[in-house]
């Protein structure tokens, strides 16, 4: 509804601007229509005038004012109140009857409010890909979290994605890992702790090189990691033996895995690992086409490479643009980057498995691949994409949702325990956090009580702060403070939406919007529904950024609008505007169980 008031302001402004002859200024620079920001701007604003201002030479104050004259002098719009001007922006304030006509359609729409319904393109959405054989660390909780709510505001604007857990369960390190099995004499304790005694294998061979190393034994260490290779290339040629041992790490792994993804309530719709794309031939056919087409070079020691050019990086956002340029030697230039396919043993490498993954995706015909990675591989998947580009696949769009870096407030490596703390400790010291924050917000819930109570709150917490921040910006994850009743944190908001629950339960019917839409609203009334109304545009904003941020920010907004209207009007007792503002508390009630839904934060019947 929002939407088509914005399309009819865009419109108006583009006929504005082409009798003003400044039309390109609209086109090369898209009129933009801000949301709701403060009380003092409309819900509706743009900031074209400042676009406007070097044009025409005037202050962008003055272009704004004779914006809006234009604007009262096309007529009124449909659902607009008034236009003002504060300095440059131009605000659209809206009326009454949108307001009344908000609130009927949330009510009527539930949760298929914002939602697109038809199908806009068709994506494969890779997130979560932990490593086998290793807990998952706190970055995956991050990646975890965010890549789940991101699939689901895509998949609310019209996406058909198909998640893909891409779990790293190749590469040499696997080698070394097998190697180290055979070697160990207490491979019974595998049974009982699996991926920590797989753990403590790869730090025996991790303080073995080091000795190795620091005893200045070039030879020797030399010599383990061939050991390691070795054996990678014997589990990649299909040794039967290490392919039965590999699959029971890989077995353990994802049980543990899941245990953590049921805490998390995320669910895949795949989980195919590195290891599928080997074993399903697809490495080896990319490899061959790369060479036979002459896009993969032969280095001198028997390894084969890409070489990607500055030039082949340039258009990674459009692929469609792609320079594509086939070195004939790489040593002819040297301002080139390789890109390894297969090692001189002849094994695939970590891009290898991607190029092939990106082969297998484009067969199943999507649209769009998405990356949800962290920014530390940023280089690296810009690589990957041009290589891909040069072997061909340039009609599909590739994006790296990339995030920046989380971590504890202390670090994440325990001196106390002299291990990194995992994505479960993580888990359970915020659950305990959440155990003591409801237990002293009501110290008379029953023990069962509280623990469910302490396990949706819990639940609020880890989803809303893995997602709170802009996803590209490094964070840090407070679990203390992020588990607080007060304060910007999933629980703040996770309250306000049960305070409006049980003003509808108390209430005993809701009636229609329209037959009250004459008992009179006040300024927090108002505000509210503005909030109520500007949902949508929330939503398109998340998903033009590919990312959650926008849709916690305004959860922490909605939750703030509506605990001031609480606090400064009452709202089953106010006799006026008892029966109008009881629909506003539904509707917004509405309103937090869909962006619930989305952002997987439980709505709570009691807290
Ligand atoms: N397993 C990797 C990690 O934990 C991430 C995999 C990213 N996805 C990919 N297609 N390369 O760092």
């Amino acid at each position: 509804m929002l939407q088509v008031l914005r399309d009819h302001i865009i419109e108006d402004m583009t006929a504005i601007l082409e009798e003003w002859e400044c039309a390109e200024v609209a086109t090369t620079d898209p009129v933009e229509i801000n949301e709701y920001t403060d009380e003092e701007k409309g819900l509706l604003a743009t900031p074209v005038a400042f676009q406007l201002a070097s044009e025409l030479g005037r202050p962008p104050a003055d272009i704004a004012s004779d914006l809006a004259e234009a604007f009262r002098d096309r007529g009124p719009i449909e659902g607009i109140d008034t236009i003002e001007t504060a300095g440059g922006y131009i605000n659209f304030h809206i009326d009454e009857a949108f307001t009344t006509r908000t609130l009927e359609q949330i009510l009527e729409e539930g949760s298929d409010y914002g939602v697109v319904e038809d199908t806009v393109e068709s994506a494969l959405f890779e997130f979560s890909s932990p490593n086998i054989a290793k807990p998952m660390h706190i970055g995956h909780l991050r990646n975890t979290v965010l890549g789940d709510v991101l699939g689901n505001v895509l998949a609310a604007r019209g996406y058909d994605i198909v998640r893909d857990n891409h779990i790293g369960d190749w590469g040499v390190q696997f080698g070394h890992l097998l190697y180290e099995f055979e070697q160990a004499d207490d491979t019974d304790r595998f049974e009982e702790k699996p991926i920590d005694y797989l753990l403590e294998l790869y730090q025996r061979y991790g303080r073995q090189e080091a000795k190795l190393e620091e005893a200045g034994r070039e030879d020797d260490v030399e010599q383990l990691r061939d050991t390691g290779r070795e054996y990678f290339a014997a589990l990649e040629s299909g040794d039967a033996e290490l392919r039965a041992l590999w699959e029971r790490f890989s077995e353990a792994s994802r049980n543990r895995f899941d245990a953590t993804y049921d805490r998390l309530d995320v669910d895949f719709d795949t989980w195919h690992g590195e290891s599928f794309y080997v074993t399903e031939s697809w490495t080896s056919q990319i490899r061959e086409a790369a060479i036979d087409d002459g896009i993969a070079v032969e280095t001198e020691d028997g390894a084969y490479v890409i070489p990607i050019y500055d030039d082949d990086l340039a258009d990674v956002e459009d692929p469609t643009q792609a320079d594509v340029r086939v070195a004939a030697d790489p040593a002819d230039s040297d301002d080139y980057e390789t890109f390894v396919i297969t090692k001189r043993d002849g094994t695939t490498t970590y891009g290898t498995r991607d190029l092939a993954t990106i082969a297998y995706r484009i067969e199943q015909g999507y649209d769009e691949l998405l990356y949800v990675v962290g920014s530390e591989q940023r280089e690296y998947f810009q690589q990957l994409f041009a290589a891909a580009r040069k072997l061909g696949y340039t009609d599909v769009r590739f994006t790296h949702v990339d995030y920046g870096l989380i971590d504890l407030p202390e670090g994440s490596m325990s001196t106390r325990a002299g291990r990194l703390i995992t994505a479960e400790d993580v888990l359970d010291q915020v659950r305990e956090n959440a155990r003591s924050v409801v237990e002293e917000n009501d110290p008379t819930l029953a023990d069962e009580t509280a623990s469910e109570i302490a396990a949706g709150v819990a639940l609020g917490t880890v989803r809303f702060e893995n997602i709170a921040k802009r996803r590209t910006k490094n964070t840090t994850f407070d679990t203390e403070q992020a588990t607080s009743l007060e304060g910007d944190t999933g629980p703040y908001v996770q309250y306000a939406a049960t305070r409006g629950l049980n003003i509808l339960l108390e209430a005993d019917e809701i009636p229609a919007p329209s037959a009250v839409a004459d008992q009179p609203f006040n300024e927090f009334d108002h505000q509210l529904a503005v909030e109520l109304a500007r949902y949508p545009l929330v939503l398109e904003r998340c998903e033009e950024r590919y990312d959650p941020a926008p849709l916690a920010q305004y959860l922490l907004d909605l939750a703030r609008t509506f605990n001031k209207l609480y606090h400064e009007n009452r709202v089953l007792d106010a006799s006026q505007a008892r029966d109008r503002r009881l629909v506003l508390v539904a509707a917004t009630v509405e309103v937090f169980e869909t962006a619930f839904e989305i952002t997987g934060i439980p709505m709570l019947r009691k807290m």
